[in-house]
Formats: C-alpha cells, sequence, structure tokens
C-alpha cells in the first residue's frame, strides 16, 4: 500500500502515526487533506536505521550523531538538514527536515521490508488529542486510511523528543519521550527549553493534542474545588485527580485518579482526555505534575490541550 500511495496507519512506541511513502509527494500531500493539517506544518520522516540516513539528511553533526547512536530506535526526532530524498512537500517547504527511527517491532518490520522512508504525523485529526491504540485511529480517521497496522497500545503515550540539531549547540523544540534530563547526560551540557509558562497564559499556546471538552488548568490543591463549582454552575465536569488526592470524593460528572508514575501517566494521558470526551464532559479540570523527566512533555501537552480555542 505503501509504495502504491496509499496512507497506513502504524503503531510507534510514542502514539500512532499516518504514514506514507516519503518519496511520494502525492501521498505525502493526502496525508495533510486527511488531517486536516495546514501544508506548512512539516513532518517526520521515519526510517528502520540509522545507518540509512544518506539520503535522507544533508550532514550530521557530532552532537547529533552521539544523540541517535544513544536514542535510536527511540522516542527522540532529530531535526536536520534535509537531503536529496526528502521532497518539500514533507518539510512545509523548509531546507531541514525531521528524522527518527521508532522503536516499535510492528514500525520496524515494516519499515525493513518497505526499505524506504516513511512521513508519518500523529494519525489524528489536526489539533485533537494523538490516538495511542489501533481503535483510535479507526475511530477517528476511519475510511480516510487505507490500512491501519494494530501494534497494541503504545508504551510511552506522548510524542517524540524534538531536538534541533543543525546548528553546534541542539535544543529542545518539543519536550518527549526522551528526557531533557536524559539528553543533557548524553551531551554533557544544559539544554534549552521552549519556554515554558505558568498555568492559564492566554495566547501564548494556541490549542493542541486538545479534547472536544475544554481543560482548564490549576494548582493541585484547587483542583476539588474548581471541579465541583463548575459542576455545580451547570458543566457536565471531568476531573484528571492529581495522585496526591487519590482518595477524595468529588462531585463530578466524570474523573480519572491519575497515575503517580510519569511514565504510567504518559502513557495513560491521551486515552483519559478521550474517555472524558466520551462520557459527555464539557470541562476537563486538572493540574500540572513537577516537571522534571516524563513530566516536562505532559505539563506541555496539557498546556496545549489548554490553550485558547482557534477558529481558523
Ligand atoms: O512521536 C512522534 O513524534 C509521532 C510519531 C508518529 O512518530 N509523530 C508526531 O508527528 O508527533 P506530528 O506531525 O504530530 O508532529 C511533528 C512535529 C510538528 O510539531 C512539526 O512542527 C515538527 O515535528 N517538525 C517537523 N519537521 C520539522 C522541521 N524541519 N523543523 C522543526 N520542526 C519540525
Ligand atoms: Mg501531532
Amino acid at each position: 500500500m505503501l509504495r502504491a500511495g496509499g496512507l497506513v496507519a502504524l503503531p510507534t512506541e510514542t502514539v500512532y502515526g499516518l504514514g506514507a511513502n516519503a518519496e511520494d509527494p502525492a501521498a505525502v500531500s493526502r496525508i495533510f487533506q486527511v488531517k486536516g493539517r495546514p501544508p506548512s506544518h512539516p513532518l517526520i520522516v521515519h526510517i528502520g536505521d540509522a545507518a540509512h540516513l544518506d539520503g535522507w539528511v544533508e550532514d550530521v553533526p557530532p552532537a547529533a550523531r552521539l544523540l541517535a547512536e544513544r536514542f535510536w530506535p527511540g522516542p527522540l526526532t532529530l531535526v536536520l538538514r534535509r537531503g536529496h530524498r526528502v521532497p518539500l512537500e514533507a518539510t512545509g517547504g523548509l531546507e531541514t527536515v525531521a528524522v527518527r527511527v521508532p522503536d516499535h517491532p510492528v514500525a520496524l518490520a515494516l519499515l525493513s521490508a518497505f526499505g524506504g522512508g516513511v512521513t508519518a504525523p500523529s494519525a489524528n485529526r489536526f489539533g485533537s488529542v494523538s490516538p495511542t491504540t489501533a481503535d483510535h485511529v479507526r475511530a477517528e480517521l476511519g475510511a480516510a486510511v487505507d490500512f491501519v497496522l494494530d501494534g497494541g497500545p503504545c508504551e510511552v503515550g506522548v510524542e517524540s523528543t524534538i531536538v534541533d540539531a543543525t546548528g553546534e549547540i541542539p535544543s529542545i523544540l518539543r519536550p518527549g519521550g526522551v528526557t531533557r534530563e536524559d539528553l543533557e547526560a548524553t551531551l554533557g551540557r544544559p539544554l534549552a527549553v521552549p519556554a515554558t509558562s505558568r498555568i492559564r497564559v492566554p495566547g501564548q499556546h494556541p490549542s493542541h493534542y486538545a479534547p472536544r471538552a475544554r481543560v482548564v488548568l490549576v494548582e493541585p490543591e484547587k483542583v476539588v474545588a474548581e471541579a465541583e463549582l463548575a459542576q455545580e454552575s451547570g458543566h457536565r465536569v471531568g476531573v484528571l485527580l492529581p495522585p496526591s488526592l487519590s482518595d477524595v470524593p468529588v462531585k463530578a460528572h466524570a474523573m480519572v485518579a491519575v497515575p503517580a508514575s510519569m511514565a504510567a501517566y504518559a502513557r495513560g494521558l491521551y486515552g483519559f482526555l478521550r474517555e472524558l470526551d466520551q462520557q459527555g464532559c464539557d470541562l476537563i479540570v486538572a493540574s500540572l505534575p513537577v516537571e522534571e523527566g516524563l513530566g516536562l512533555a505532559i505539563a506541555n501537552r496539557l498546556r496545549r490541550a489548554a490553550g485558547p480555542r482557534s477558529t481558523v
């Protein structure tokens, strides 16, 4: 199907991707149509082996080499200079390209059998919550996808960490499955991360990774009061209850007790948001975890989910 220009949803360790032959501009363009994603938004090229970078990227600085050796296959995406095999359709016209080797046996088997690169954004409609099971993909994209490869639920649950490795000093563009701490330990230097802001800063975090319900972020100790107030005022409130409050009863429409382990929280996050949507919640009250380890990526996604909704 990839060779015929089709779209194949595939499991990765982070989230499910909506894959197409990276070297087929028409197939790549179909990804944007199906997702409803602006064509200026670049995609990630997935390859089966770090040894196959030639042609996909132009040069690999020492720091990028180091990160690829340490973290591939794995939830790390490197932005490098675009190689000749990558059409501009895949990069939104940029002269750089994002590449990664996913750590999932089904994705690796597909990439190895196919032989080429597979461009794949997360297999959801633009702006909504990424899918972490094959059922999520079928429910959201249905017949728009030619085939859904079911590889079970995703182990990591949040998207890959994106590192700009084009310059001498790498920087994090999106926190994700590889932690900042692990990257810094490998590089032996601190890494710049995109500006993080405190709770509820309007305008700065356009809504993305968002469920249908509006997401409101408050301090952990205010979650119950905020949820009950909104429920009393007529909302159908869903609560992401922080681990510190796991025994506290809450008068709300629906509730998910957040796991104390950050790995389990990351793995479950998008499923929790989908579940609260499905239960008919119109408002989700949550708090941010401590922004260390995977907590950095979880907090980033929750902020983006709580960002102001775009009407364009
Ligand atoms: O874990 C993941 O990364 C998943 C799985 C399927 O691999 N993919 C994923 O793709 O999250 P997507 O398209 O939802 O997010 C890719 C991100 C976008 O935010 C895009 O802006 C950024 O990668 N990106 C892609 N190419 C880039 C480039 N050349 N420079 C800077 N950012 C880039
Ligand atoms: Mg996405």
